[in-house]
């Protein structure tokens, strides 16, 4: 809460900037004294994480009061990602989302991305070429990115198909905030369930790049979980995630 009307006071900081007294409320668990604003420096040169992220030319970041910490602090709990991977047809969206119940009802923060979703819409524009997929994955990854700075519990429903694009993922997003869970299933078994009957259509040669079919799938070597969605059912499934990710936040 930002109260317009609040007297504008110009003073010395320790850091020599100019301080503006932005509001008088304060919620009791932050502190009793008003909160001044550093105004002059808000807008800073971003510190490129590395070569490869993207930025245009010209740009700053402004850094808000509200961070990460004080919303993690508010919801009681920490923001995570965690990153299901399997083949299409292994169970991701449905562990993902059942995951999600479970974890909202215990009033945990979440949100669930879901492949074929962000596909609508955001990365619509996107092929299944190789490509296509680690544009996709780049512009996810920058998404939970964002979704953890608001404090929110991330899970992930995408093939991502490639270590190398998952390893990509998992820099932008940060090695301490990503979690990767290999929703394993063989071929054979996600084929025959085919829920969406694009196995078929791939094997007849009507989709190309189909993953699995004509397009790799490369396992993870060293997951941070693994569920055996032909061996295990869902409830047990669901069970292992939500303790893994309970442990984790
Ligand atoms: S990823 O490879 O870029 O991670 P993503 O998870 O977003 O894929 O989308 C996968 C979903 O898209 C599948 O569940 C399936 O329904 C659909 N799909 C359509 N074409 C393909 C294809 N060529 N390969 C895999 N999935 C496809």
């Amino acid at each position: 809460f930002l109260d317009e009307s609040a007297e504008q006071l110009r003073c010395e900081g320790r850091a020599g900037g100019n301080f503006h007294l932005l509001s008088l409320y304060q919620p009791q668990t932050l502190t009793n004294h008003p909160l001044y604003l550093c105004t002059d420096r808000m807008h800073t040169p971003m510190e490129k994480p590395d070569a490869s992220t993207p930025t245009s030319p010209n740009v700053v970041v402004y850094r808000g009061l509200v961070n990460r910490p004080r919303r993690e602090q508010q919801n009681g709990h920490r923001a995570r990602a965690f990153w299901f991977t399997g083949l299409s047809g292994s169970g991701k969206s449905t562990l993902a989302h059942l995951v999600e119940e479970e974890l909202h009802r215990a009033g945990i923060r979440t949100y669930a991305f879901d492949g074929d979703n962000v596909r609508h819409g955001l990365c619509g524009d996107l092929s299944f070429s190789r490509e296509g997929r680690a544009e996709n994955l780049r512009r996810i990854g920058e998404m939970v990115k964002l979704f953890l700075d608001a404090g929110t519990v991330c899970l992930t429903a995408f093939i991502s198909p490639l270590a190398e694009d998952r390893h990509k993922v998992r820099q932008i997003i940060g090695e301490g905030d990503f979690f990767e869970i290999f929703v394993k299933c063989p071929l054979e078994v996600c084929e025959e369930r085919d829920v969406k009957g694009l196995y078929k259509l791939a094997r007849a040669g009507k989709i190309k790049n189909y993953t699995g079919i004509s397009a790799p799938y490369e396992e993870p070597q060293h997951p941070d979980l693994v569920v055996e969605t032909h061996v295990q059912d869902t409830a047990t499934c669901v069970q292992t995630i939500v303790q893994f990710i309970r442990q984790s936040l």
